[in-house]
């Protein structure tokens, strides 16, 4: 049995691994839920039990009146927006020693949901569908962060590419946009994320979500989170606001993570890689990775299924 920080995944549950590879041989670590690909787990996260049951357990996880959650696809800024929540609620400009991990409620399931202390900023990738049902029962805060696809498609890859094996991702950036624009890829895929959490939102209609992006936080960090202090009933001043966008930006938060953040739950960066939740935290690197019939072809497949959503995104910094 595999000892905390440790890697190693239990035999039995390499049956449940979905096949992902594309005809490369390149795919993901990740078994199938419901319909969705998700990363599978350490044996000390999971406990001996089937991932699958643990994921289903979050649905039943009791949470309290004030609890906040992140909703979120996979490298949208949600570290970003946990230290801003974080610091709004406590009125103090004092960084998390925790990492988000271990507030991520497909990390830590129904025990570890109810084991965090109030005040609770939780986080996750999960669909609406998938969160504990109190969600919409008790009409919990939730903010959604999105941001440019293209910019999370290279996030991601890099995110992929980076972690520890056996769950790094040996394809190519070319390899990986395929597998991101299809539904084989880790939390499925985005428009999927973004299409399902719209439908699944619109049958909760009193459930109290605020729409947050990326972009609009790294163009406007003082208005954004003026916004996202109205959101949750706070009455922080102005100058507050100004401060927690200033300890929030990149560069503050990257020399951080570097400083004073402690292990998560397992080991996320592989020796010898640049891994890190801090890479480049600017909008438009896109434009470093796609060729330009790569990024046409990305439009076209991502328009084809988007066209009507009513989501937009704005792609370069203004
Ligand atoms: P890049 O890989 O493009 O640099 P998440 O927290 O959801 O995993 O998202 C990670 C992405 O958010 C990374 O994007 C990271 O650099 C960026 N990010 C993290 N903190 C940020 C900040 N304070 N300002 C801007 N971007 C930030």
């Amino acid at each position: 049995m595999a000892s905390e920080g440790e890697t190693s995944v239990m035999d039995p549950d390499l049956s449940e691994l979905a096949d992902t590879k594309n005809s490369k041989g390149h795919g993901f670590r990740c078994f199938k839920h419901d319909g969705l690909y998700f990363f599978m787990l350490p044996e000390h996260l999971v406990k001996g039990q089937k991932q699958a049951d643990r994921i289903k357990s979050v649905t039943e996880a009791e949470l309290k009146d004030d609890d906040i959650i992140i909703c979120a696809y996979p490298k949208c800024g949600t570290h970003w927006l946990w230290e801003v929540l974080e610091m709004l609620i406590s009125g103090t400009i004092h960084y998390q020693k925790d990492v988000k991990e271990t507030r991520m409620l497909e990390f830590i399931f129904k025990e570890g949901i109810e084991a965090v202390p109030q005040p609770r900023v939780f986080n996750s990738h999960l669909p609406l569908r998938m969160l504990p049902k109190q969600v919409v029962e008790k009409k919990i805060k939730c903010i959604q962060i999105m941001r440019n696809p293209k910019d999370v498609c290279v996030s991601f890859f890099n995110h992929c590419r980076d972690v520890t094996p056996p769950y790094n991702y040996e394809g190519d950036f070319v390899e990986f946009t395929e597998a991101f624009l299809s539904e084989k890829c880790p939390f499925g895929s985005y428009s999927t994320y973004l299409l399902s959490w719209k439908t699944e939102v619109a049958a909760a209609p009193e459930l109290p979500v605020l729409d947050m992006y990326y972009e609009y936080m790294k163009i406007s960090p003082v208005k954004a989170v003026k916004d996202i202090a109205k959101f949750l009933g706070l009455s922080s001043t102005d100058k507050y606001c100004e401060e927690v966008a200033l300890a929030c930006s990149f560069k503050k938060m990257k020399k951080v993570d570097e400083e004073i953040k402690g292990d998560g739950p397992m080991k996320i960066w592989a020796d010898g890689s640049e891994g890190t939740f801090y890479r480049k935290g600017e909008i438009g690197d896109w434009k470093n990775w796609f060729t330009v019939a790569e990024s046409e072809r990305f439009d076209q497949k991502w328009n084809a299924k988007m066209k009507g959503s009513g989501f937009t995104f704005t792609y370069t910094p203004v």
